[in-house]
């Protein structure tokens, strides 16, 4: 379980201090799918910075999995990385020149796993992603939504409590967007994986459980999604 409690995140630019967040509060259960929306600038990515850990907050509470993580030092935060989140972006990060075994299996180097294992387990989730047959081509020979797979394919990987996805459908088509919400939700229904997604795109929010909505650096709306739009399910005709 995720507990947040009147974040606050302040950024230092030179005289001037950026108020990145500003009081949020938010709780999120093992195993939900929520989508964070809100204008540029409103706090996503710092909050799901915090979130997973790459980032402490400048004040207010940060429980995971009844661990307080704002007193965590560089070490434990990074350990709590490995092995509970994995991390999707709008860009993809992977490797050029580097096949997507590669890249999904990078996750694992320092995890102290033989070099079989680690490329049976980099194979699984390819297959998991639907791309067996381009396990060898690298980022250049994808398209872009096959690019994203591969991402979430290293995602996985280590298997993660939690997936985060900054924007993940924003560099892709709003067809492939909406197949890369489908495979999000198999993971959250078939894994049990909490999934969060940030989007400025409410059609992508669909698609999940629950909507946070932050401005300014604040939640200024939280409500269940009542009518998700599942895997598989006809698109609206403007969407295609
Ligand atoms: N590293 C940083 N240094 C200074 N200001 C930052 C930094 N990261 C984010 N900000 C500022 O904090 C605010 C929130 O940013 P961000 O969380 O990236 O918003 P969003 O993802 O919703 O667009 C913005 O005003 C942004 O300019
Ligand atoms: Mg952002």
């Amino acid at each position: 379980m995720i507990q947040m409690e009147e974040l606050t995140k302040i950024y230092q630019m030179g005289d001037n201090e950026v108020r990145a967040l500003n009081g949020a509060s938010f709780t999120i259960e093992k195993g939900e799918i929520v989508a964070i929306m809100g204008p540029s600038g409103s706090g996503k990515s710092t909050v799901m910075s915090i979130i997973g850990c790459l980032d402490v907050p400048s004040g207010g509470r940060y429980m995971l999995a009844g661990m307080a993580v704002e007193n965590m030092d560089d070490s434990q935060l990074a350990e709590i990385r490995g092995r509970k989140i994995g991390f999707v972006f709008q860009q993809f990060n992977l490797l050029a020149r580097t096949s997507a075994l590669e890249n999904v299996m990078l996750p694992l180097t320092y995890a102290g796993i033989s070099g079989r294992e680690r490329q049976a387990r980099a194979l699984k989730a390819l297959e998991r992603v639907g791309l067996s047959d381009r396990t060898h081509h690298a980022p250049n020979e994808l398209s872009g939504g096959q690019q994203q797979r591969v991402a979430i394919a290293r995602a996985i990987v280590n298997e993660p409590a939690i997936l985060l996805a900054d924007e993940p459908t924003g560099a892709l088509d709003s067809r492939t967007g909406v197949e890369i919400m489908d495979l999000f939700q198999s993971l959250h229904r078939e894994n049990g994986q909490t999934v969060i997604v940030v989007t400025h795109d409410s059609y992508v929010a669909r698609h999940t459980d629950r909507i946070i909505k932050l401005s300014d650096g604040m939640v200024v709306s939280d409500e269940p999604n009542p009518d998700p739009i599942r895997a598989g399910a006809p698109r609206p005709a403007e969407k295609l």
